[in-house]
């Protein structure tokens, strides 16, 4: 069991190289790995070429570490890229509430994708439903053939359904649906693969015609859950007592659950600590942005995607559940050299693993919004950040940032100019 600990204080004020030095040692960072984390060694120009089309170059953003995470007992280090303040911090103060009361529990269900064939012009729907069930084993076999390594590593297709679309703009369609275990791989190429391959013997079976083949990013077989507590004396205040403090929180998610133009900004805020890690991670952001907010839409209505209440002894309790879809093998996962150290940094050893830390990311980000929102407000935050990089850029270095960040804050009076003014006295 590794006993080792994410919860490292001071670590804000540490000078960047200290900070670089501590994770490097953490996760054990050779020498081109420190580079890659330092900037100077990330991804060349030749392999972003071989990555996408048209490359003139190559775009950079931060790498921040969310500290204090404990998930089912292990402790990690959080490797986060986002270019908007105030998140990384956030995300570790609430991992601290989580990881005092007694941290993060997440699960996860197996790696199952959806790909969906789209079937038209079919004469009898329901005996071309009975024809293609009556052949699935025939079906599964043939996605299996595809892709024998992920059989073997213990993946593959694992069911095929139907469902018919009675109505839709065009008509009726019936749409065949392949269920595949991806393990480790996120597997959008897999399940595409499998998709365009059945689709001559699907319309064999069904008498219609294939048009789309393609993975659904609703990934609702693919789902990660958190849960969390926090003891309600650590959210209490000098202006508001703990249990005040619990039904604040309690009250703003309640809003986000009864008003989709809440639910999105709720929501939002989730997604700023999982995109961060998919994002590091070199996984397909958009898809799971994709696939978490038609999550929150699936009683047909938009919604929050995590509740909180009060438990019976008056402490705040969260749970997150959403589909990730996300990989620690293929696509950019192992490509990119940045997603390669973030990975190692995790150490996460699958990708369920990697799905759990995100949704446990995801409901730390969400305490760390609701908490801030219900006292003083998110722009506090925002606004001493920023104040510190004024006295950065004013010239401030060592105890002076601080002085002057304070004074600022103080006064109220948050300008670069005020700060050169306070720097010089
Ligand atoms: C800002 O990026 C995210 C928040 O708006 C989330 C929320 O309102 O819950 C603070």
């Amino acid at each position: 069991m590794d006993k080792r600990t994410s919860r490292i204080p001071g670590f804000y004020d540490w000078s960047l190289a200290e900070r670089a030095a501590r994770i490097s040692q953490w996760a054990s960072l050779d020498a081109d790995e420190r580079e890659v984390l330092g900037g100077m060694m990330g991804l060349g120009l030749s392999q972003a070429d071989r990555m996408i089309e048209n490359v003139v170059g190559v775009f950079a953003l931060p790498l921040g570490i969310g500290l204090n995470f404990c998930i089912n007992g292990r402790d990690y280090v959080i490797p986060m890229v986002i270019e908007e303040p105030s998140v990384v911090a956030g995300v570790s103060y609430a991992a601290k509430l989580l990881r005092d009361g007694g941290g993060i529990t997440a699960t996860s269900s197996e790696p199952v994708m959806i790909g969906q064939v789209q079937v038209l012009d079919v004469g009898d729907p329901p005996a071309a439903e009975a024809a293609v069930l009556a052949r699935k084993s025939e079906i599964l076999a043939l996605a299996d053939e595809l892709d024998p390594v992920m059989v073997k590593l213990g993946g593959g297709a694992r069911d095929v359904r139907v469902r018919h679309l009675r109505r839709t703009p065009v008509g009726s369609m019936m749409i065949v649906e392949l269920l595949y275990d991806c393990r480790d791989a996120m597997g959008a190429n897999t399940v595409n693969t499998a998709c365009e391959t059945l689709a001559p013997l699907i319309e064999g079976l069904t008498g219609g015609r294939v048009n789309l083949r393609i993975l659904s990013n609703l990934a609702d077989q693919r789902l990660a859950m958190a849960t969390g507590r926090v003891p309600a004396e650590l959210l209490a205040t000098d202006e508001i007592p703990g249990p005040v403090a619990v039904e604040r929180m309690v009250e703003a998610c309640a809003f986000a659950v009864a008003d989709p133009y809440r639910a999105a900004t709720h929501n939002k805020g989730i997604m700023n600590g999982v995109d961060a890690v998919v994002l590091a991670t070199g996984n397909d952001w958009r898809a799971v942005e994709a696939g978490a907010h038609a999550y929150a839409a699936r009683d047909g209505r938009y919604s929050a995607l995590s509740e909180w209440w009060q438990d019976k002894d008056g402490d705040l309790r969260g749970r997150l559940e959403l589909p990730l879809a996300v990989g620690t093998v293929g696509g950019a996962t192992r490509v990119h050299p940045g997603a390669r150290v973030a990975l190692k940094i995790l150490g996460v050893r699958t990708a369920r693993e990697l799905a759990e830390v995100m949704v446990a990311v995801g409901l730390a980000q969400n305490l760390a919004a609701i908490r801030a929102l219900t006292t003083t407000g998110i722009q506090a935050g925002h606004m001493r950040l920023h104040a510190r990089q004024l006295a950065v850029a004013a010239g401030a270095t060592g105890e002076q940032v601080d002085r002057v960040t304070q004074r600022m804050i103080a006064d109220g009076v948050i300008r670069l100019d005020r700060a050169e003014e306070l720097l010089s006295e």
